[in-house]
């Protein structure tokens, strides 16, 4: 099998091509051949070193990835029953999830990190599935407990994970108001479902967010981290919930190695909450990140039973693609690591 393996923190070149002997399913576990394989912009915080989970649960060489889509080609002993049960066996198209190891033309999961792939779908389109739409889920239905009505701002909203947010935003009888970082951008979130999308470079952002919401925002997605988490407090309504996944904007943008001295000054001016302002204002801040949900698996079922239900709905619709070669996996970080991508980038095996 051949996989992407990063032997030290660092650059592009990092990223190497290895071939190695074929994995052997364990007890309980399926192997997948994999096809299609998404990248998420938490692979590029590995390849740089700047991803905790990944020191805590692999550290180095590391091969990331988080989710494939293939074929299953073998079965482990006593998975049997468990992968019948879902109506899937050797052959079976499937969605994988996998703490890091992606990057690969094989994976092992257990039976619990399966579904299968959507009617109608590409492997392609499978594979971008899971950690957008799971960490969107996570963020606006498990966390923030949106509602019908609420008026919700979704950062980023033509990104992988944005994209997902805007349509279980929609889907859930929300106002959507998306920003993204240029105006190429605009007309995909639009074409979503979002009320107003405003480009944040403009510097008309919050002035935009204080018309759309006088009273202010019921719920905000934020990933960009400082760039916009002082002001996006600032402009929750009483009650409101600020879910924060992610800090792009501690990098530099168009990818390269951000010098420690930059991050150290953003992450010192990155904002802190007093618990007793808090309580008086009335506000939420809520955090997570997804790889230490992999042991949940009552959380992920649930998670997964609603998404593929408003798959089947219609009202979940495949994140647009764009895909690379295995062996280009550079590009697809350089591509990525620029902020003009619209959608899901992913890996051709
Ligand atoms: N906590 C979790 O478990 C979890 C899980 C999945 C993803 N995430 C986070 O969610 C965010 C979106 O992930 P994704 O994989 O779906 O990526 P994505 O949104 O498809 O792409 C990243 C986007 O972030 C914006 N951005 C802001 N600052 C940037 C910078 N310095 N460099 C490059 N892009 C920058 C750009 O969009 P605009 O310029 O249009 O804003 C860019 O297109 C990431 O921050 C990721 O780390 C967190």
């Amino acid at each position: 099998m051949q996989r992407i393996t990063i032997l030290r923190p660092g650059g592009r070149e990092q990223l190497q091509l290895e071939t190695i002997a074929d994995l052997q399913p364990g007890p309980g576990e399926v192997r997948v051949a994999v096809a299609a394989i998404g990248v998420n912009f938490a692979d590029i915080a590995i390849r740089l070193g700047l991803y905790e989970s990944a020191k805590k649960f692999v550290g180095w060489p590391i091969t990331p990835g988080f989710e494939t889509a293939g074929v299953i080609d073998a079965i482990g002993d006593g998975a049997q029953g468990d992968l019948a049960a879902q109506g899937l066996g050797v052959g079976s198209q499937v969605i994988a999830v996998s703490r890091f190891f992606g990057y690969a033309s094989q994976v092992v999961v257990p039976v619990a990190h399966l579904v299968p792939l959507p009617l109608g779908w590409t492997l392609a389109q499978g594979a971008a599935f899971p950690v957008a739409w799971l960490t969107a889920w996570y963020g606006l239905h498990h966390l923030a407990q949106a509602r019908a009505g609420d008026r919700v701002l979704v950062h980023s909203a033509a990104g992988g994970v944005g994209q997902a947010l805007v349509q279980l935003a929609v889907a859930q009888g929300c106002r959507v108001l998306g920003t993204v970082g240029s105006q190429a951008k605009v007309a995909t979130v639009q074409a979503l479902g979002a009320e107003r999308v405003v480009v944040r470079a403009s510097g008309q952002l919050w002035p935009a967010v204080a018309q759309w919401a006088p009273d202010g925002v019921d719920i905000i997605l934020d990933a960009n981290g400082l760039e916009t988490l002082a002001q996006g407090y600032k402009h929750l309504a009483a009650a409101g919930r600020l879910v924060v996944y992610g800090h792009a904007s501690m990098l530099d943008r168009g990818g390269g190695k951000t010098p420690l001295w930059r991050l150290a000054w953003r992450w010192l001016r990155t904002p802190r909450w007093n618990p007793l302002d808090m309580t008086t204002t009335n506000k939420s801040v809520l955090a997570f990140n997804l790889s230490f949900l992999f042991d949940k698996t009552a959380v992920l079922r649930e998670a997964m039973a609603f998404l593929l239900a408003r798959v089947a709905s219609g009202q979940a619709q495949p994140i647009p693609v764009t895909e690379f070669p295995l062996a280009q996996v550079a590009d697809a970080h350089l591509a990525l690591e620029s902020g003009a991508t619209i959608g899901k980038l992913v890996l051709r095996v």
